[in-house]
This record gives C-alpha cells, sequence and structure tokens, in this order.
C-alpha cells in the first residue's frame, strides 16, 4: 500500500505513524500521534521506543485562538537573541503546559492527560469553540509539554516534523494538534536512522513515511 494512504487511513484511526523529515534537515524519525488519540500506552511508547522530547504539535490558526507566542519571541533573556538553527530558519517552540488536572505533569497518565485534552480542545477551537480564556482556565504553563506552534501555510512555509504531521492530521480530517517524539538510538545516542525506524515500523505493523512523500502529495 502507499505510505501517504496507509498514514492517513493510520491517523484517522487515531494510531502513530513515523516520519522522517529530510536527510538535507534534522534527519530525524519522529513517532507521531493525532493529539485526542493519545492515553498512557501511547505516552510509554513515545518515552520508551522514541526517547526524545514529546511534544505537541497545533496549528497556526490554533496558537493564533489561544494567543500563543513562540518562545523565542515570549523570552526576553539574552540566550533568545539570535537563536539561530543550522538546519532551519527558526524553531517552531511554543509554551510549554500541564493540564491544571495534573499533579507533576511527567507521568504517563499526566501527560497523557495534557495531551488528549490538548486534543480535544484544538478540535473544539476549530469550531470557536474553546478560546484564549478557556486555554488558560484548562492548561498551565510551564508544564511537562512543550508545545510547537505549526507555520501559517503549512508545508508552504516550513517543512519540520511540525507541518509535516499537521498536514497529515488535516488530510486525514483530524484534530489540529499532533504529538511527536524523536526517536533516538539506545546504543549511540544519536538520531535513529531511517532504516532502523523502518525495521522498527514493520515489527510494530506501523506506517513509517518519508517527508518529501509528504511534501509531493500533501504540499
Ligand atoms: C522538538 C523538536 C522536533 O524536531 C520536532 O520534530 C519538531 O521540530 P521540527 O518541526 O523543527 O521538526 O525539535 O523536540
Ligand atoms: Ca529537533
Ligand atoms: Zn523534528
Amino acid at each position: 500500500v502507499d505510505a501517504v494512504v496507509a498514514a492517513e487511513a493510520a491517523f484517522a484511526r487515531g494510531e502513530p505513524v513515523l516520519i522522517h523529515d529530510a536527510a538535507d534537515r534534522e534527519g530525524e524519525v519522529d513517532i507521531v500521534y493525532p493529539a485526542a488519540a493519545v492515553d498512557p500506552e501511547a505516552v510509554r511508547r513515545l518515552r520508551n521506543d522514541a526517547g526524545g522530547l514529546i511534544c505537541v504539535a497545533i496549528a497556526d490558526e490554533i496558537a493564533e485562538a489561544w494567543e500563543l507566542p513562540f518562545l523565542a519571541d515570549a523570552l526576553s533573556h539574552p540566550a533568545a537573541e539570535a537563536a539561530h538553527l543550522d538546519y532551519d530558519d527558526r524553531s517552531s517552540f511554543s509554551l510549554p503546559v500541564n493540564h491544571r488536572e495534573t499533579f507533576t505533569g511527567i507521568t504517563d497518565d499526566d501527560r497523557a492527560l495534557t495531551i488528549s485534552e490538548l486534543g480535544i480542545a484544538a478540535e473544539a477551537a476549530e469550531n470557536g469553540d474553546f478560546d484564549a480564556d478557556a486555554f488558560a482556565e484548562t492548561f498551565r504553563s510551564p508544564g511537562h509539554v512543550t508545545l510547537l506552534r505549526g507555520a501559517p501555510d503549512l508545508l508552504a512555509d516550513r517543512q519540520g516534523h511540525t507541518e509535516l504531521g499537521l498536514a497529515l492530521a488535516a488530510a486525514a480530517g483530524r484534530e489540529p494538534a499532533v504529538v511527536v517524539c524523536e526517536m533516538v538510538d539506545d546504543e549511540t545516542g544519536g538520531a535513529r536512522t531511517p532504516a532502523e525506524a523502518r525495521a522498527y515500523a514493520e515489527r510494530e505493523g506501523l506506517t513509517y513515511v518519508e517527508g518529501r512523500e509528504l511534501l509531493t502529495r500533501l504540499g
């Protein structure tokens, strides 16, 4: 089956997809889920089998509705000055948050609650039903799930996992929020190679898709 079709079908069912951005960008494979589908089991997979930073990407119009800035613009500390990346024009980091009903925010139960409620809130916000006040009543910052803000024109603007995941969510008819986490190799500590990530996907019965395939079909 075609990887993009398989990825859309998996997303529609709430299952994870592995996405490699590009060899000439980060060169990383992220495990990505539609946010509303995340349960404690999914967080366990992200922690154990991915191992990177667990983040939730939200579409630009949702970030706008929630008045969420890019972290780089919100920080006044000099460390945020000229914080250029070698592989992209800018970071998509926004605020780190926890759901207000979490305790520490880091347990699998806590992170699953924060992530799934972000997905549900993003769906409501898409229908104009969850504004910045509702966001602040429901979530607090700082927290243990980093929000990422998608570029306004998605893949036409930026080709990070942030936008690749959000474009896949839109194509699959999912809420405009996805959780992403980089796959790190336990032996080397570096990024898992596309070949290793593909082998993992096969073992687990998951879909692996190349960023360039998503760009061609959804960009
Ligand atoms: C957050 C990151 C990841 O690379 C994540 O994939 C989002 O970033 P990008 O959109 O730049 O790929 O840095 O852990
Ligand atoms: Ca990264
Ligand atoms: Zn990335």
